[in-house]
């Protein structure tokens, strides 16, 4: 099993359009799937492509965001710059001040490195609460620091320490694309990519902070604009070669994204494999995305099993693990049927959890010890019957 964390990160061979040469894309939709009342903000994002451009599901689409104009304006208001002042780019470039701090430089989430860096400007004495952060010995409370902070949170309160426009390259870190999994089917729509974008939202240290691409797609980018964007190719998130192979897929949240994809596919060839979707969100009235579309595709037939967990509907949380112990035989029968299991999602804890049932069910299955479950799991990850986006 490859997670494609990083995978995902593997440009696309020849492809015209990069992360340093992205296309401008027209956004066509901009749909938000939650409801009013829920705790997110989930939107269904459709991009337009040049005719040339290629994606397989599993795919990713790599999208740059520009800084927020208040978050700019903030930083240069605490530095004493105007922004007409001139600086070099990464290439050496000669741009605006400007231009550098809302097109590439990340002046969003605070890096630990950029702590260092900015503590280099203050010679042999940096102030002593700078200092304690500082070092291999401070780095727990360097990144207790940093979590919830952006730069305008140090720089408002280490005020007087960069005296030059320039020396923001050194501290900032670049302002980077970010992927989102692709949530279509080329052969249900040829010239569109689309994306599911949970948007990141939240309150840290007294400030409103929103994330610099989700908050960029969320707040602006309505139908009729242009974000630059590229795709990503990931060869270690596939359906099975086999249309007539069944597929088994886990995709609570945004993590529904790819399967939204595998299924447009397979339904646009008539693949005549299985299907099987478990989706997890919080609760049903309000976080059900694509609720329409799944419904519809398990009424006609291409979703052959279909399970939600909504984990809030009730006093005690429900996930999509549980649902797949409640099914526990006829998930063990699939697998041995040569079903392909995707999960996709929450890597820090999602993930993890589903393994430790996906062991489980394998284990009461086939009457085995978690040993021998382990051992069926290796066999199926060296087939690629085992495939993680997880993120
Ligand atoms: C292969 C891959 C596929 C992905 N697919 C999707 C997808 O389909 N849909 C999707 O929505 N995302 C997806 N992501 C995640 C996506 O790339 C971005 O990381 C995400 O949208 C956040 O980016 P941002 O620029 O909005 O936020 P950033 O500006 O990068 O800020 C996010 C950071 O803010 C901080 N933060 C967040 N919440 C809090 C909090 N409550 N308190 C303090 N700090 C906080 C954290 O440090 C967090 O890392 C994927 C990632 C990868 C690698
Ligand atoms: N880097 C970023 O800032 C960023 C931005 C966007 C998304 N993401 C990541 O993208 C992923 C998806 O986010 P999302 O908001 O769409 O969905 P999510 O946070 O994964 O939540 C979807 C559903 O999964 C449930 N859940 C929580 N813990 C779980 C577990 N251990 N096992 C199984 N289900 C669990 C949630 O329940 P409860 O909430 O009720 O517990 C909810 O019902 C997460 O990794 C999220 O952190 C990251």
């Amino acid at each position: 099993m490859t997670d494609t964390t990083t995978a995902a990160a593997e440009p696309k061979a020849h492809a015209k359009y990069t992360r340093n040469n992205p296309y401008l894309s027209e956004v066509l939709v901009n749909d938000r799937l939650t409801g009013l009342d829920s705790e997110k903000e989930t939107i269904h994002i459709e991009l337009a492509l040049e005719e040339g451009m290629t994606y397989t599901p599993g795919d990713a689409v790599g999208i740059c965001p520009t800084n927020r104009e208040a978050a700019v304006e903030d930083v240069l208001k605490a530095l004493n710059f105007t922004g007409s002042e001139r600086v070099l780019d990464h290439y050496k470039k000669e741009i605006s001040l400007d231009e550098a701090l809302r097109s590439h430089l990340g002046i969003g989430k605070l890096a630990r490195g950029s702590l260092n860096q900015f503590a280099k400007l203050c010679g042999d004495n940096p102030p002593a609460t700078l200092k304690a952060l500082l070092g291999t010995e401070n780095k727990a409370h360097a990144e207790e620091y940093v979590w919830g902070r952006e730069f305008i949170d140090l720089v408002t309160e280490f005020p007087g320490i960069i005296t030059e426009p320039q020396q923001l390259f050194n501290i900032l870190q670049r302002l980077t694309p970010r992927m989102y999994s692709i949530a279509s089917s080329q052969a249900a729509h040829p010239t569109q990519v689309h994306t599911t974008v949970r948007v990141v939202r939240y309150n840290a240290h007294a400030r409103d902070r929103q994330g610099i691409c989700s908050g960029h797609l969320g707040e602006r980018s309505p139908a009729g604009s242009t974000m630059p964007i590229f795709l990503h190719e990931n060869n270690a998130f596939r359906l099975p070669e086999d249309p007539s192979a069944p597929i088994i897929m886990i995709g609570p949240g945004t993590g529904i994204a790819p399967f939204r994809a595998f299924l447009e596919e397979r339904q646009a060839n008539g693949d005549k494999g299985d299907n099987w979707l478990f989706f997890g969100e919080q609760r049903s009235y309000s976080d059900y995305l694509y609720k329409d579309q799944f419904l519809a595709m398990e009424k006609d037939g291409l979703l052959t099993r279909l399970h939600t967990a909504f984990s809030r509907d009730q006093g005690k949380k429900v996930y999509v693990q549980d649902r797949m112990q409640e099914n526990c035989d006829e998930l063990y029968a699939w697998l041995e049927r040569g079903a392909y299991f995707y999960v996709c999602g929450d890597a820090t804890r999602m993930a993890k959890d589903v393994e430790m049932a996906l062991l489980d069910v394998i284990a009461k299955g086939s009457h085995g010890t978690l040993e021998n479950a382990a051992e069926y799991l290796a066999a199926m990850k060296k087939q690629k019957r085992y495939q993680r986006d997880v993120y």
